[in-house]
């Protein structure tokens, strides 16, 4: 087992929530947003991608968890695999073998993984060997939260000012053992819909119609500052305050969109319901909801009161279950599984 056999290299990303959203792009082909976002890459979720490109091939496959794909997720793994095969000067189609160890479109971000194991896997298989900032922006195209996935730990995704987009790349700002007290109880809820549009339609239809677009981006700065103190200073209640005013903004800007978008179910308004309960219990915010473009929503709180949240949450009707993740590692590359 080799780790990059010519033509062929394997590699594994993880998720990643956002504490700060990405939410509207500036230029559509270059994936160029509007504000600058935070998040955290997560432990334990993974998506592992291999390329092979082979001589002779006439077209590239992709096949997710063992199954052939084709039209548009296979579309877009072309033209993800265009790109490098542009900037490596070679022909070959490839093969593509994808595999999730948690449920596809469910969520929980398999778009950030995959996308940026796929860079990760792609390039070496081509014979690049990008740094990991290259990376981030190859990534960013095919989905633009994936540029956050190549690291590990707090990202930020700065947004630039180039109109080629030289300067919008992720960093990584804290490494994933900052703050081990720091946990993401996600409520996993029943039945959550699969989006009925893409993130990046969706987001280009908030920036066209909703009232308060332009408000949350003059917002936006300073609470990205904000945030990165509440991390720096490990300040708990600050943090979980900032969450939740970004989350409710990102809430507020979906529901004004026409037509309206919303990602939520009855279950996840009880789950943000919850958790307010338990902070106006508390006297201070002892923890802090977010959700993305889906119905599942993560609860950031401290090792000392996740087994009483996960109680609470586990017990709404309509919660499956509840999983306990922490900041994890970034990218990186892996051998390439048996018979490829
Ligand atoms: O990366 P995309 O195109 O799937 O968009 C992701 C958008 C959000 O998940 C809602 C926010 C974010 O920053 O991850």
């Amino acid at each position: 087992m080799s780790v990059g056999s010519p033509g062929a290299a394997a590699y594994e990303c993880s998720p990643n929530i956002a504490l700060i959203k990405y939410w509207g792009v500036r230029d559509p082909r270059r994936t160029l947003p509007w504000n600058s976002s935070v998040s955290v890459t997560l432990d334990r979720l993974r998506s592992r991608t291999a390329v092979r490109f082979e001589g002779g091939r006439s077209e590239d496959e992709f096949r997710l968890d063992g199954a052939a794909v084709g039209g548009r997720p296979l579309d877009d793994v072309i033209e993800f695999l265009d790109r490098v095969r542009g900037a490596a000067g070679i022909r070959e189609r490839a093969v593509v073998d994808s595999s999730n160890n948690f449920q596809t479109a469910s969520g929980l971000a398999s778009s950030a993984s995959g996308f940026a194991a796929l860079a990760g896997a792609a390039t070496r298989a081509a014979g690049l060997n990008w740094s990991d900032r290259r990376l981030s922006q190859l990534a960013r195209l095919g989905s633009g939260s994936a540029c956050r996935s190549i690291y590990g730990g707090f990202v930020e995704w700065r947004r630039g000012t180039r109109s080629d987009g030289s300067d919008c790349y992720a960093r990584p700002v804290f490494g994933e053992d900052h703050w081990p007290e720091l946990v993401d109880v996600v409520a996993i809820v029943k039945g959550a819909p699969t989006k009925p549009v893409r993130s990046a339609a969706a987001m280009q239809s908030s920036v066209a119609t909703s009232p308060g677009y332009a408000h949350r981006q003059k917002e936006l700065p300073g609470r990205v500052r904000k945030l990165l103190r509440a991390l720096r200073d490990r300040d708990a209640p600050r943090l979980f305050d900032l969450v939740m005013e970004e989350c409710d903004s990102f809430r507020d800007v979906c529901e004004t969109t026409d037509p309206p978008l919303d990602y939520l179910t009855a279950t996840s308004r009880s789950v943000l319901a919850a958790v307010r309960a338990e902070n106006e219990r508390a006297g201070r915010a002892v923890a802090g909801y977010t959700h993305d473009a889906g119905a599942h929503v993560h609860v950031f709180t401290l090792t000392k009161s996740a087994a009483r949240l996960r109680r609470r949450l586990g017990s709404i009707e309509g919660v499956d279950r509840t999983l306990l993740l922490r900041p994890g590692p970034g990218g990186r590359a892996i051998p390439l599984p048996r018979g490829r």
